[in-house]
């Protein structure tokens, strides 16, 4: 897949969203066939799952995690793009890679719990669970879908709100997704974080996903990974920022991965009426659920 991503004379698939197993897929981008024999995939204990909704800083994890796995030496990971270093369980083709790739194998993806491996819900391996405030993961993913060649563009704002609160995304529903992925952490070595934490003390969550991994980073190595993985030094990285991904993929003119890297964006884009809508919902959707966000920058 790595070749895949970074292909840009190959003839444009047509993506759309389909639906597998009560989870919406990208046609071309994934095959139903593959995601379905992921659960199958024999785990080490060593391996390492980063889980997000999209939008919730899942590149960010890409950075720190490699950058981590060389003890911050960033000169490490110049030769590969961390899509490369980390890449996607559930893309087309990375089967193989996976079941082949030496040890630790670290991997990103957006699935459902319904599709991981059996072995990680036997406790082996290690699940990293990132979480946003789906305010800001509903405006992030809104310029997503303008920049995303894979993903339809909406007509506008108020389009796109539906659209996310429906769960008419790649993704589904937010609210599903982390109800389903928390409710099962006992299932598994679990840490949970938040884009808001990193943003507030990126510091303390790396020693906290350092010590889960059992990496033990000297301070010096930990201001590495800190300094590498800051929003302005990887927007000025090419191997960090996605800009070297296929123009197939991502519409280089139309958006960066790297966009705003904020908290409370989302107060520039709703309408005090979807607000208040958006607020109703969460309240309903997460009344039993013991976790709470961040929503501004104050
Ligand atoms: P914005 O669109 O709000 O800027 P994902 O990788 O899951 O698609 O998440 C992308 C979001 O994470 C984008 O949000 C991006 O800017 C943000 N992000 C990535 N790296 C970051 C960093 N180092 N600091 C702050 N935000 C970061």
């Amino acid at each position: 897949m790595a070749e895949r991503l970074n292909e840009s004379s190959a003839q444009m698939p047509d993506y759309q969203l389909v639906p597998h197993r009560g989870f919406n897929l990208i046609s071309g981008i994934h095959c139903p066939e593959e995601v379905d024999r992921i659960q199958n995939w024999e785990i080490r204990d060593s391996d390492v799952f980063v889980i997000t909704y999209p939008k919730s800083g899942t590149i960010w994890l890409q950075q720190i995690l490699s950058l981590i796995e060389v003890n911050g030496d960033v000169t490490a990971t110049n030769d590969l793009l961390t899509s490369q270093r980390i890449p996607w369980i559930e893309l087309i083709g990375n089967e193989k890679e996976f079941v082949s790739a030496p040890s630790p194998r670290i991997r990103v993806t957006h699935l459902q719990y319904q599709f991981m491996p059996l072995g990680i819900k036997k406790k082996k391996g290690k699940v990293i669970y990132v979480a946003r405030n789906p305010k800001d993961v509903l405006v992030s993913y809104y310029h997503f879908h303008k920049y995303a060649t894979m993903l339809e563009t909406p007509k506008d704002f108020d389009e796109f709100f539906e659209k996310f609160l429906k769960g008419n995304v790649y993704g589904n529903c937010w609210f599903e997704h982390i109800k389903t992925w928390y409710s099962h952490r006992e299932d598994m070595n679990f840490l949970y974080i938040t884009y808001e934490e990193m943003i507030k003390d990126l510091w303390s969550v790396v020693e906290r996903i350092s010590l889960f991994l059992g990496k033990n980073l000297t301070p010096q190595q930990i201001k590495m990974v800190v300094e590498h993985s800051t929003f302005k030094n990887m927007k000025e990285n090419p191997q960090a920022n996605y800009q070297l991904i296929s123009s197939n993929l991502l519409n280089h003119q139309h958006g960066a991965f790297l966009r705003k890297g904020t908290i409370g964006d989302w107060k520039n884009y709703f309408t005090v009426a979807q607000n208040e809508r958006f607020d109703s919902v969460y309240q309903q959707e997460m009344k039993e659920v013991p976790l709470s966000f961040i929503w501004d920058n104050s």
